[in-house]
Formats: structure tokens, sequence, C-alpha cells
């Protein structure tokens, strides 16, 4: 299967960080952001790779990535969306040539994850697969509400409503067979200007074919500050950097 990582958009709740470079190359820890997704599919065996940049900085990209050889990937592409905060959808659709009616493994540019996903991608037939997360603050991200009877059964995804009807976030890794192309020119742009790949699942929700598997390790999404600290601690620890046993102390010491 081939893969697609979306790191356009603007970065705005990273201002002034992403004045001087594209968000998707600040670093986590000990690599630019953009190398955890990149991870996460060439660990699945995915190693056909289109990235979508976007925004003044996107020519920063290839000197990082270079031809993606560092990465074990085979074959990568990029795709530039004119329009950077036209909504993931929107940079999703210029994947359409790339995917080749065949399907893909999407996942977003600012999502950290250890998970291991391969057995998934390998099991995918049709339709789509969503990854889904226990997290504290749900409300943030698009969340599923489940049918009251069959409790396994997605029949809603609600993009950052006020009151989350679940504990789980709908992380930004995604499957979808050849239709999501289809999917993606019925949906119109959200009240915030966007079309919003939360619109498209809910299509293949309604098509019946939207399954989903829980994310096993750690998940976040580093697109604030906030969550950009905590993924540098989370990976800091990982990697077993030697300063961490300080840096708790720190922490619990108040500074
Ligand atoms: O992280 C998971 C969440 O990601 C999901 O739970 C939400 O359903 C989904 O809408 C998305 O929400 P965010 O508010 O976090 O999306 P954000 O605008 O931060 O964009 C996520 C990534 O997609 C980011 O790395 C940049 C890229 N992007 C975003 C937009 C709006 C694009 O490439 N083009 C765009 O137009």
């Amino acid at each position: 299967m081939k893969g697609v990582v979306i790191a356009g958009g603007l970065a705005t709740r990273l201002f002034p960080l992403t004045h001087a470079t594209n968000k998707h190359l600040l670093p986590v820890y000990d690599k630019p952001m953009i190398f955890y997704p990149i991870q996460t599919l060439v660990q699945a065996g995915i190693k056909d790779i289109l990235i979508i940049v976007s925004g003044p900085h996107a020519g920063h990209f290839i000197p990082v990535l270079k031809n993606g050889t560092d990465f074990g990937i085979n074959h990568l592409e990029f795709a530039y969306q004119e329009k950077p905060d036209g909504g993931i959808a929107d940079a999703l659709a210029l994947a359409e040539d790339f995917a080749d009616n065949r399907p893909i493994v999407a996942i977003l540019g600012d999502n950290t994850t250890d998970a291991k996903i391969s057995t998934v991608v390998k099991e995918f037939k049709d339709g789509a697969v969503v990854f889904l997360k226990k997290v504290p603050d749900p409300h943030r991200f698009g969340v599923p509400r489940f049918d009251k009877k069959d409790h396994k059964r997605i029949v809603e995804i609600m993009e950052k409503p006020k009151k989350a009807s679940s504990p789980y976030a709908v992380t930004g890794v995604y499957i979808y067979d050849e239709k999501v192309f289809d999917y993606i020119r019925k949906c119109k742009p959200s009240a915030r200007g966007q079309l919003e790949i939360t619109d498209v699942n809910n299509l293949y929700i309604k098509n019946n074919k939207l399954k989903w598997s829980e994310l096993k390790g750690y998940w976040l999404d580093a697109g604030t500050c906030d969550t950009l600290t905590l993924a540098n601690l989370y990976w800091a620890k990982k990697r077993g950097s030697r300063f961490f046993k300080r840096i708790i102390k720190e922490i619990a010491w108040g500074f």
C-alpha cells in the first residue's frame, strides 16, 4: 500500500515558531516532527510515500528528507496544496493520481505515535479505517459517537464538539480505499471554510463502510505549543535521554 503524509496547513497555533520554518520540521526531541509519521508508515511496510506540503517554507522539506532513502523509502513524492488552510481533505485530494485507484494510508504530519499499524494495514480490504485513542481531552479532536446498542459501531464523528460523546479521539491515521476521492468531491467547506476529513469519514459511515481500530501505543498531536512540549518529553524519555531524570526532578521541584 502507498502512504500519504499530510503536512500542509498554516500552523497558526505555533506562531511565532512557524515564521521561521514549517511546523512539521520543528524538533520533537532529536528529530524533526515529520520523521515520526514517516516512521509509522515505513514500519508498516509502506515505502512509496507522498508528502503534501504548503506555505512559504515548503522548500525546506527537500534538504531534510532528500529522496527518502535515509528512511528506507523507495519512492518519495511531494505535492503542493495551493490553499494552505483548505482543509485536510483538500490536501488529501492531491493524492488522487499518486494513489492510482488503490488504497492508501494517510497520516497527519503533526501526529507522533509509537503504535504499530502494520496488522491493520495488511488486513485492510475496502472502505475506511480510522484509528482511535482514549484521551483526557477528546473535545479537541474528531470524536466518535457509538451506537447505543452496538457499542462497537460508530454512528457519527463530530469535529471538535463542545461536549464529547465518547472518551476517544479520532487520530490522524486513516486507511482509505479508492472511493475517498469521490467522497472528498462530495464535501462542502465547513463553517471554518475547510474541507474536513471528518466529513469524508462520515460519508464512509453513511455507506456502512467505516471500521475502527484502537491505536495501541502513545499518540500525540504535536500541533500546539503545549502538546509539542509534551511530545518532546515523551520522546526524550523513550529514547533514554540521560537528562530525563533531571528534567523530572526539576519539574517536581517546581523548577
Ligand atoms: O490530530 C488529530 C485531529 O486532526 C483529528 O482528531 C481531527 O478530526 C482533524 O480534523 C485534525 O484536527 P486538527 O485541528 O488537529 O487539524 P490541524 O488543522 O492541526 O491539521 C492537522 C494536520 O494537517 C497538520 O499537520 C497540517 C495538515 N493540514 C491541515 C490543514 C487545515 C494540511 O495539510 N492542510 C490543511 O489545509
